[in-house]
């Protein structure tokens, strides 16, 4: 188990310090396949979101339709994909504990992290090995619009604030400012079959 673990973090340090070197056509076939399942989650949680931000600017609506339907609407957006594709959000500092990080994970959004403090962050998808099946990263950098459920306490209003403490108690999710990582949606493929 514990080597398995070394395996992992070893292959997402690879792939994350190959930096500039240009990407084999297979990592980036890998990472086209990947984006694409991301961006059909993606689309209906922002689609959602907007939709219920316009309806009620102060952002209690969306907040609580997030916590009553981002759990349920990834599911149902997973349902549509191929047989052994994941798609999922994850955070360090997360608010559902659903969506709390593995190793991997973890270790991919420190590097982000780490290459956004020293300004060689690109936002760009990760393609990280994990036990044979490829994991495909995407960043979610924190606009504007994110604020008023994940900001410094003074820009999220009361009610929001109460419905949020009421349904995630443990919450990590507020304090964060535009332009810092907010998490990631990440996609699993399954592993490939071998030819040889
Ligand atoms: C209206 C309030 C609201 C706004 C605005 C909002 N979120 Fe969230 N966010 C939530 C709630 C509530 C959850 C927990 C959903 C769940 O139960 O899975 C959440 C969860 C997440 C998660 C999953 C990881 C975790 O912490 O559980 C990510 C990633 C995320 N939000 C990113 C963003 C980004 C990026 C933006 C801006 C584009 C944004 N959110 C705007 C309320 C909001």
């Amino acid at each position: 188990m514990k080597k398995g673990m070394l395996l992992v973090s070893v292959a997402a340090a690879v792939m994350l310090q190959a930096g500039e070197a240009p990407a084999s056509p297979e990592t980036k076939s890998v990472a086209m396949e990947g984006v694409s399942y991301i961006k059909m989650l993606g689309k209906e949680l922002k689609g959602e979101l907007k939709k219920h931000l316009k309806q009620d600017p102060t952002g209690l609506q969306a907040a609580y339709f997030c916590s009553k339907s981002a759990q349920e609407l990834t599911n149902k957006v997973n349902a549509k994909y191929p047989e052994g594709v994941r798609v999922y959000r994850t955070a360090l500092k997360y608010r559902n504990p659903a969506n709390k990080p593995d190793a991997t994970d973890t270790k991919v959004m420190e590097q982000i992290e780490a290459q956004m403090k020293a300004g060689t962050f690109k936002k760009k998808p990760v393609v990280v090995e994990v036990n044979g099946k490829e994991r495909v990263y995407v960043p979610l950098i924190v606009e504007k619009a994110c604020l008023k459920c994940h900001g410094p306490a003074e820009k999220i209003g009361p009610k929001v604030k109460e419905t949020i403490a009421k349904h995630y108690p443990q919450d990590m999710a507020t304090g964060f400012t535009e332009g810092s990582l907010r998490g990631v949606i990440v996609a699993e493929l399954p592993a490939k079959k071998s030819t040889n």
